[in-house]
């Protein structure tokens, strides 16, 4: 059985394990408080479900998701997850994270930064562009028409075609951005960012992407 580490237990983090969860996974959540902070969400996910500390929490997951305010990517233990998978959902918003330059001047991307800092691991972008809420209440099993479709960008092939069975598995076709580097094409402002897309509309929705300077 897959264990689903969780970095971050707020509105994604939640949502993702119920998922995990409703899904056959063990799930193994982290906050910055510590785990007697998350008692009423493992109440509420049931047996399958334990909160530990950060470390703990990448340490036991087979995936790992990092899902925490974009500002605290650096206190990410690079040690236990060195060669595993780690879902990145983060955005930037600079009024909460604080400018951050090499944003700010598109010289990098935001799963490029967590990739940086976790050079042995690899890092998928994915679960960015979709109100938390939705997560559990837009999948859809395989086939079914207008099925709605999430991006995944990430720079180990074999890394994004596990995240997106694990994302067909929840109820959502992927559509494939490429590496991190071509993950700002579903940043914060771009068209397939919140909006409910099929695949089809997703994949023109990242062709008509600008880059902030060119909006
Ligand atoms: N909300 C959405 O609909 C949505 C959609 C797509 C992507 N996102 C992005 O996904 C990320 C998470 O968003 P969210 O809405 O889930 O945020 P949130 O509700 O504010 O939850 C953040 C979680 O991260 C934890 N956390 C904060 N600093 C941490 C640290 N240094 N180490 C470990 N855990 C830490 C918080 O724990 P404590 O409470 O203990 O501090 C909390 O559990 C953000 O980058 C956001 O932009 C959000």
């Amino acid at each position: 059985m897959t264990t689903i580490g969780l970095i971050g237990a707020g509105n994604i983090g939640g949502q993702v394990a119920r998922l995990a969860v409703a899904h056959g996974y063990t799930v193994v959540i982290s906050n910055s408080r510590g785990p007697h902070t998350l008692s009423g969400l493992v109440a509420d996910l049931g047996p399958n479900a334990r909160a530990a500390t950060v470390a703990e929490a990448a340490r036991a997951g087979d995936i790992v998701v990092v899902t925490i305010p974009l500002k605290e990517y650096r206190t990410v233990p690079v040690e236990p997850l060195a060669g595993k998978i780690v879902i990145d959902t983060n955005n930037y918003y600079p009024q909460r994270d604080g400018h951050i330059p090499e944003l700010d001047n598109e010289s990098t991307t935001t799963s490029e930064l967590l990739q940086t800092h976790l050079p042995s691991s690899k890092v998928v972008k994915a679960f960015n562009h979709i109100y938390a809420a939705q997560l559990t209440t837009d999948g859809k099993p395989a086939g079914t028409k207008n099925r709605r479709a999430l991006v995944i960008a990430g720079d180990d092939p074999a890394a994004k075609s596990t995240v997106a069975r694990l994302l067909d598995q929840f109820g959502f076709d992927t559509v494939d951005a490429g590496p991190l580097k071509e993950g700002w094409r579903i940043q914060r402002d771009t068209p397939g960012y919140g909006p409910r897309r099929t695949a089809e509309e997703l994949r023109s929705d990242l062709a008509a992407a600008r880059r902030y300077a060119d909006q």
